[in-house]
């Protein structure tokens, strides 16, 4: 088996259960693994050496909230509200349509092209979901094109009621025939809670049937205003709430109680000790006991639909593990870039660099059941630096990810190596 040193690592953020930073480091890549981690003085030799020449390195990024399964685009709705009108869950229905008409192989070549542009800006775990098919036939077809490009595909049937379905015809589907066609496809179910999507007592139906059928849960929630979405993810002990925008104190001590009983290690049962990293921990993709719902926070969606950003700061103040994630989708946020997302982070949110750079890793990968040892499908835990995870990271063309925040809008991603292959 080949190995690669990367050495002369001038910063490297691990995104590991001590969120620690080293400087002058240098880390081994063996197939598919991280073998070692230290100082770039003690490293071991290897067969090949890639010299960072003092740039910072930094876990790829976990992209665990995106919509990359569609055709066509919403230029013109998003036109129309940078000139002030208000965001509409019912523009979905346009790209359900645009989906709907291109045909296998044009749906099949815009995802890869989607997930090929991630990968570029040093993404190297990708979730993606469902939810511009919206029947039985489209939404399986979907399910079925994602799990051939991504790494874990969540069914969201429960994206929006078509037009003229009733309503609680539509939920029934989503909970029954849908539900069976798009299973084979999937790990996760996720529902949009929200006024003009799905009520409260409809989300309830599709997640009891959703987790009936061993899926792990997640839930689009309080993005447009105050509900009930996060108060039913931490009810049924989803994975991740995700938008989190309009918050009560309520829904803030629900999540932090999710967590409160929880391993202080985020389920890690290394415990940020390198020498034990890797071991198997915690299997399951859904939130097991111990374990919290995840408040992901999507930036990049926030700024293009003007919403107030989530009380980052105030979660994370409060014990709640945070994840950040691009949403990339046609209507709300189009971009791919979770770089631009810590950024936003940082200079809009509160997280300071190495908080933002942990929710957009380790973060992301938690709320995918990812970030911890190899589960009984054999996969590594992604999202962080240690030996046996798996060996995703990427160096920027600059000495510190404090550069992410201070030099904006900069495509920083020099170099990037998923499961320890040198990509680009
Ligand atoms: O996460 N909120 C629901 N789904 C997407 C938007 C989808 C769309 O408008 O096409 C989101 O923002």
């Amino acid at each position: 088996m080949s190995s690669t040193l990367i050495t002369n690592i001038g910063e490297l953020s691990t995104s590991d259960a001590d969120q620690r930073v080293l400087t002058d480091a240098a880390v081994v890549l063996e197939g598919e693994r991280i073998s070692w981690i230290g100082p770039a003085a003690a490293a071991p030799a290897a067969d090949t050496v890639h010299d960072a020449e003092g740039r910072a390195g930094l876990p790829g990024w976990v992209d665990s909230h995106t919509h990359l399964v569609f055709a066509g685009d919403r230029t013109a709705e998003f036109e129309a509200r940078m000139a002030g009108a208000e965001y509409q869950a019912g523009g979905i229905a346009v790209t359900t349509e645009a989906t709907r008409a291109a045909g296998d192989y044009e749906l099949t070549r815009l995802l890869l092209g989607r997930a090929a542009e991630a990968a570029s800006g040093g993404t190297t775990y990708l979730e993606t979901k469902t939810g511009y098919g919206l029947d039985v036939e489209h939404e399986a077809r979907s399910a079925r094109i994602a799990a051939g490009v991504v790494d874990e595909v969540t069914y969201l049937g429960a994206h929006l009621v078509p037009a003229g379905v009733d309503a609680d015809a539509y939920t029934e589907l989503v909970c029954g025939p849908m539900l069976d066609a798009v299973r084979p496809y999937v790990q996760w179910a996720d529902v949009f809670c929200e006024r003009g999507a799905f009520t409260a007592e409809q989300s309830r139906a599709v997640l009891t049937a959703c987790r009936e059928a061993g899926l792990g849960l997640r839930v689009h929630g309080n993005q447009l205003g105050p509900g009930e979405g996060t108060a039913l993810a931490v009810e049924f002990g989803a994975a991740s709430v995700d938008h989190v925008n309009h918050l009560s104190d309520a829904d803030v001590d629900a999540l932090a109680g999710s967590w409160s009983s929880g391993d202080p290690s985020g389920g890690d049962p290394s415990g940020g000790d390198p020498a034990r990293a890797g071991e198997a921990g915690p299997a399951g993709r859904a939130a097991a006991p111990g374990r919290g719902t995840v408040a992901t926070c999507l930036p990049a969606c926030d700024l293009s639909t003007r919403q107030p950003f989530p009380p980052a700061r105030r979660l994370l103040d409060a014990g709640v593990q945070l994840a950040l994630a691009s949403n990339c989708n046609p209507g709300t946020s189009y971009t791919t870039s979770m770089a631009f997302c810590v950024t936003t982070a940082v200079l809009q949110m509160g997280l300071s660099v190495q908080e933002a750079v942990r929710a957009a890793t380790y973060g992301g990968a938690l709320s995918l059941g990812r970030e911890a040892g190899a589960d009984a499908d054999g996969r590594r835990a992604v999202g962080s630096l240690a030996v046996g995870h798996r060996a995703d990271l990427q160096l920027l063309n600059a000495p510190s990810a404090t550069h992410l925040a201070y030099r904006p809008g900069i495509p920083l991603t020099g170099a990037v190596w998923r499961a320890g292959v040198r990509l680009g």
